[in-house]
């Protein structure tokens, strides 16, 4: 290693982990989105709290940009280092470093993955309920910075509702203790909120302590078969209505059949262009029959063709594999992703145009459409040809995310639900934020990391 200015950061911190080799650059560069070229200066593995702030002081001293990093399963590029910046990957700070009985607090370190988190917490006898099929690889520190959703934020809400305090090394290497795990503190602007989906653009998140609740109770999965776009709304309420959802979420038979092709199973003998997988309580008797009166209630309307309900937990596994294979049965298409959200009252109205704007601007590609539809949540992935370059691609479909973006603008919905804004969705952020707003946003930017060095170029330039 001969940069000279490497070798400063190796001197202020002897046990920080440095790797500059090709291959590292490479893996830690990037994230899902697999569409920019990583070229960082080089990853820096700290392993506690101080080699943090050692770090972003030696970057305002250098003048180099940091990007903080987790699992890189994100889908927008925040976690991309495209332009010579220092990787500051948390993985080593994985540990779980306290659980609180009485608080029902577990406090982790940033690196820790979903699952290990999810873990700690069946262990204590309680739930740590945000969830998705990423769950093995992202990080906790990942989920904050996009303030991640997934399949049970019907019942359980996104990361935000369950962040007690969180710890946070500011772009000039201070630390802030946010909260502190307190559930009522009503002592001015609460900073862990403006922390949670900032993308790391205003510190690196070292701490971060998770409230837990009890754990769920039995439930059973159930996957329907819909003949068509416009009754999905009618099922979802068919089913809110009786019973306590766990879950609810949507996916179009292009996506079965990407799924299917990954290896998983044949759910019904016939195709139907809809499917739904919902997972509902059924504690008691009367839980049973409300779940099959919402099942017969659909299909006397028509609004259902067949369906089918989990009777052991391997079945409801298979079940689900239907839905969350999807992302992975899609990633060797590149996909151009969008994660839009309305509120839920305009969704009918919402899917009726985006069907018919789609319809007409993707007729060439597989649009493949998914998601958690019960949040107002729609994840429309486009499928890269063989044959179209990248470029010409992601040229086509920024075009219709223009488009996507105006309707979005009109229904006053997001152009980002769970993903995060990055470097994907940044030139669409004025769909869903004011002028004004993101001018506040700038300031805040400002105030935490004056020199700008905290992931530049993610969420605003
Ligand atoms: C999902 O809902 O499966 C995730 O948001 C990932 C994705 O959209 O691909
Ligand atoms: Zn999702």
């Amino acid at each position: 290693m001969t940069d000279p200015r490497l070798e400063a950061l190796r001197q202020a911190a002897p046990d920080l982990r440095l790797k500059t080799d090709p291959a590292d650059c490479e893996h830690y560069g990037r994230d899902w989105t697999r569409r920019w070229t990583p070229a960082p200066l080089a990853i820096a593995l700290p392993g506690s709290v101080e080699e943090v702030q050692i770090a972003v002081r030696w970057a305002n001293e250098h003048g180099i940009a940091l990007v903080p990093s987790g699992g890189r399963t994100g889908l927008s590029g925040g976690a991309v280092a495209a332009n010579g910046e220092l990787v500051l990957s948390l993985e080593r700070m994985n540990r779980v470093l306290d659980f609180n009985a009485i608080d029902r607090t577990l406090t982790v370190q940033p690196g820790i993955p979903l699952e290990a988190a999810q873990n700690a917490a069946r262990e204590h006898g309680l739930f740590y309920p945000v969830d998705f099929a990423a769950r093995g690889s992202c990080s906790i520190g990942g989920n904050i910075a996009t303030n991640a959703g997934g399949i049970r934020v019907i019942r359980y809400g996104n990361t935000r509702e369950w962040i007690a305090g969180l710890k946070l090394v500011t772009g000039t290497g201070e630390l802030l203790e946010l909260n502190r795990g307190l559930i009522k503190n009503s002592s001015g602007y609460d900073l862990r909120h403006l922390v949670i989906a900032s993308e790391g653009t205003l510190g690196v998140v070292v701490e971060a302590t998770l409230r837990l609740t009890d754990p769920p109770p039995p439930t059973n999965v159930m996957l329907l078969a819909l003949p068509s776009f416009d009754v999905l709304m009618k099922v979802f309420a068919a089913f809110r209505e009786r019973l306590q959802l766990e879950a609810f979420e949507f996916f179009t038979d292009r996506a079965l059949h990407h799924v299917l092709a990954h290896g998983a199973q044949q759910p019904f003998d016939q195709v139907y262009p809809y499917y739904v997988v919902t997972e509902f309580a059924i504690g008691d008797e009367a839980q049973e029959a409300a779940a099959m009166a919402a099942f017969e209630a659909c299909m006397e309307n028509g609004w259902v063709g067949d369906g089918v309900i989990s009777q052991s937990d391997a079945q409801a596994a298979q079940l689900w594999r239907l839905r969350e294979g999807i992302t992975e049965s899609l990633a060797r298409y590149k996909p151009y992703k969008n994660d839009v959200s309305v509120r839920i009252s305009v969704m009918p109205m919402f899917l009726e145009e985006t069907q018919a704007l789609l319809g007409q601007a993707y007729p060439q590609f597989d649009v493949v459409w998914f998601g958690h539809i019960g949040d107002g949540n729609l994840h429309i992935n486009v499928l890269k040809p063989d044959d179209v370059s990248d470029a010409d691609f992601v040229g086509q479909c920024e075009q219709v995310t223009k488009l996507l973006a105006a309707s979005l603008a009109k229904y006053q919905g997001s152009i980002s639900a769970e993903h995060g804004i990055g470097l994907v969705k940044k030139g669409y952020l004025e769909s869903t934020r004011s002028a004004e707003e993101i001018a506040v946003m700038r300031g805040i930017k400002r105030v935490l990391d004056p020199n700008g060095l905290m992931n530049p170029g993610k969420v605003f330039d």
